[in-house]
């Protein structure tokens, strides 16, 4: 009989062991979306990441192969069609072709598509029931138990929640009896964990794993694997009054849409390297499903990989638990662009873990990763080639580069590589981004506006090149991650339209970005986004940041007098001393605003207004970008070095496009503009008092 003993299942390796496979294959899957109601950013979710997994192993040579689609069938289906007044097919078609658009919106490489409504695979689930009916594993019964419809599941007394509801929908379970054929699960206990025990890597993360031997522990009860009491399912081959159990019907999918049993991709494809699912439907992917496996005689997945939820409020998304979110995905890339809204999805939650979501929590990611750090490090490096270098990517000499960079290049795709091996997608960002950082801050240690004042032009060749060149890296890094952004940062980097990295190896060698190209400086490649934006913040139509909310609430910069702090303490009237009349300040108001020293160790023409600098100081450690309306009183280069001072604690703003951390200080007497500074040298990020 097949499926007895663990033995008789072919031997595989262990998952999460791809690393050093090479040039391999990769099978993954997404669990299949019930065409219910239309999919939110939680589903989105599992779906970006199997995307960023599939694009990785694409790049790396391995034929790949992603599947996701449809779960159409149930009884949940079926009445709400009912509810919407339709048939299931024809309430389902729009629903289905929505998921599509949104796949296809956000750049979702799948290679197939399965409905389970497809002829090609209600055939083959019906084959995989007979089968297991011919070989005595499904028998026909009497069920009684408690059922929540929602879930499509019967429930253990103990599983309920108080009052007998439901532990994931808590809503009342039904007490339902019927005949039903059952699948002897009962049997697969044993060779289950014998097999859970010898493939470590088998489920994934290990907490889900010690969840799943538990459960198998307290022993399996054999399941109930039909229904009579609706029609929206396939059909029992040998007795049509019963419908497969939707759950069957579904897993199945992960084999039907090779062509179970005999079919060219399945026998290319099978076993499925991963099954990327959330913990929700843990237990019939890392119990029932590989039971069946079993049974069937064929290869378990190498991996089954059960992440965590989105969280909204500590909640479950849903309708009823939005929270005033937008929790449609399309309306989010309408909004904020493909990029980062996978960013965000792939770099914001543990991988594993439960995690929160909020649109607040997308919008930080926008501005500090992406606008920040990563559109910073293009701009920063286009600018000053366009400066010091005319614009054309140099050609240092020989041995004029210290090979900082190149070094922490490699390094990160190591770590790139490690993490995606064992499917942590935020550990290879946060890898990504640590290189990011690293090259900005190299910028910062090697200052090259000095080495262009010293005449040091080999060496400011070599660090702009290094610069440059780790630039073109961190987008092949992120090409599985994001679909947008790789291509807009090579063409700023003087690449053509079509450069593509032949793959992963030869896009990660060192040293690709041709001397003689002219780079691009249209715009940064990403907008800072401020959440609610009021006008008046966009307003800046002077000197520094224009006064945001019921900060300072002078002319920015121009008259930074007592006065300018009066608004500043408007809230916490007088705390410590009493309010000051009209016109005045307490002292303990006045020291509500924290003046510092500032270091400029970069400035640069606003990109969107002739009147505005950006200017980049250094607060003593702290790297900050301030915009300041000076442009015409200073050159750029005339700031770099100069020690000036600045509002630290200003709330930032977004003016033109760019946020402003903070305001310089200047005075201003119509004639002219000075900016204030310190009589002589000191410190930077010294408190000014
Ligand atoms: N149709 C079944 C799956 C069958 S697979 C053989 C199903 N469908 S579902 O539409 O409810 O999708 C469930 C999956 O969507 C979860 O397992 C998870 O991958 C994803 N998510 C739905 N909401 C989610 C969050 N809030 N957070 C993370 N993932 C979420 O169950």
């Amino acid at each position: 009989m097949a499926g007895s003993s663990a033995t008789q299942f072919p031997a595989q390796e262990p998952a999460g062991s791809q690393a050093g496979r090479g040039r391999g294959r990769f099978y993954i899957t997404t669990p299949i979306y019930y065409p219910n109601d239309r999919l939110h950013i939680g589903h989105t979710y599992t779906t970006v990441a199997a995307d960023a997994l599939a694009r990785y192993h694409r790049l790396r040579g391995d034929e790949t192969w992603l599947l996701t689609g449809t779960d159409e069938h149930g009884q949940k289906i079926e009445r709400a069609a009912r509810q919407a007044g339709k048939e299931p097919l024809e309430y389902i078609d729009p629903i289905v072709e929505a998921t599509r658009q949104l796949w296809q919106r956000l750049h979702i490489s799948y290679d197939d598509f399965i409905r389970t409504t497809e002829p090609r695979h209600k055939a083959r689930v019906q084959q995989i029931f007979q089968r297991l009916y011919d070989q005595g594993d499904i028998y026909k019964g009497v069920y009684e138990g408690l059922y929540c419809t929602a879930c499509e599941a019967y429930y253990t007394e103990a599983e309920l929640l108080d009052g007998g509801r439901c532990p994931v929908h808590e809503t009342p379970v039904e007490r339902l009896q019927e005949e039903s054929y059952f699948f002897r699960l009962s049997r697969y206990a044993e060779p289950l964990l014998e097999h859970i025990e010898r493939h470590p890597g088998f489920i994934q993360p290990p907490s889900r794993r010690n969840e799943v031997i538990a459960f198998i522990r307290q022993g399996l009860q054999d399941l109930s694997v039909s229904r009579t009491s609706f029609r929206w399912g396939i059909p029992v081959p040998f007795d049509p009054d019963h419908v497969i159990y939707v759950w069957i019907d579904a897993l199945a999918n992960y084999i039907t849409a090779l062509g179970w049993p005999d079919g060219e991709l399945y026998r290319r494809f099978w076993p499925a390297d991963v099954h990327l699912i959330g913990k929700d439907i843990l237990r019939f992917h890392a119990i029932i499903w590989p039971a069946l496996l079993m049974a069937l005689g064929e290869p378990l997945p190498r991996c089954v990989y059960g992440h965590g939820w989105l969280l909204i409020d500590g909640g479950k998304i849903g309708k009823s638990r939005a929270g005033g979110q937008v929790i449609d995905p399309v309306q989010l890339i309408e909004k904020y662009g493909v990029d980062p809204v996978r960013y965000f999805l792939l770099r914001e939650v543990p991988f594993g873990d439960d995690g929160s979501y909020s649109e607040e929590a997308l919008v930080r990611r926008l501005n500090t990763d992406l606008a920040n750090d990563l559109g910073n490090l293009a701009w920063r490096t286009t600018g000053m080639i366009q400066r010091f270098l005319d614009g054309r990517i140099p050609r240092p000499p020989a041995g004029a580069s210290d090979g900082v960079l190149a070094a922490a290049a490699q390094e990160t795709a190591a770590r790139v590589e490690q993490a995606l091996d064992r499917f942590d997608l935020p550990a290879a960002l946060q890898a990504i981004w640590d290189l990011i950082g690293r090259a900005n801050k190299y910028i910062d240690e090697q200052a090259p506006w000095a080495l262009r004042r010293e005449g040091r032009q080999a060496r400011l060749e070599a660090v702009l090149y290094d610069v440059a060149e780790t630039a073109r890296v961190v987008g092949v890094l992120l090409s599985p991650f994001l679909v947008e952004t790789p291509a807009r940062l090579w063409t700023q980097l003087g690449l053509g339209p079509d450069y593509r990295p032949a793959g992963w190896q030869q896009g990660l060698e060192w040293g690709q970005l041709p001397a003689g190209a002219r780079v691009v400086r249209d715009q940064p490649l990403f907008p800072r986004i401020e959440l609610d934006e009021p006008a008046a913040r966009e307003a800046g139509d002077g000197v520094t940041a224009a006064p945001a909310g019921p900060a300072v609430a002078a002319a920015a910069g121009t008259k930074p007098t007592p006065q300018a702090g009066t608004a500043a303490a408007a809230g916490p009237a007088g705390a410590g001393g009493g309010a000051a009349p009209a016109g005045q300040v307490t002292i303990e108001e006045f020291g509500r605003i924290e003046l510092r020293t500032a270091r400029v160790i970069h400035a640069e023409k606003h990109p969107r207004a002739d009147r505005l600098l950006r200017l980049e100081v250094d607060l003593g450690g702290e790297r900050r970008q301030i915009v300041a309306g000076i442009a015409a009183h200073y050159r750029p280069e005339e700031l770099v070095g100069k020690t000036i001072v600045v509002v630290a604690n200003l709330k930032p703003a977004v003016i033109r496009g760019v946020e402003s951390q903070g305001m310089v200080l200047a005075a201003e007497d119509g004639q002219g503009l000075a900016l204030l500074t310190t009589d002589r040298p000191i410190g930077e990020g010294s408190r000014i008092r």
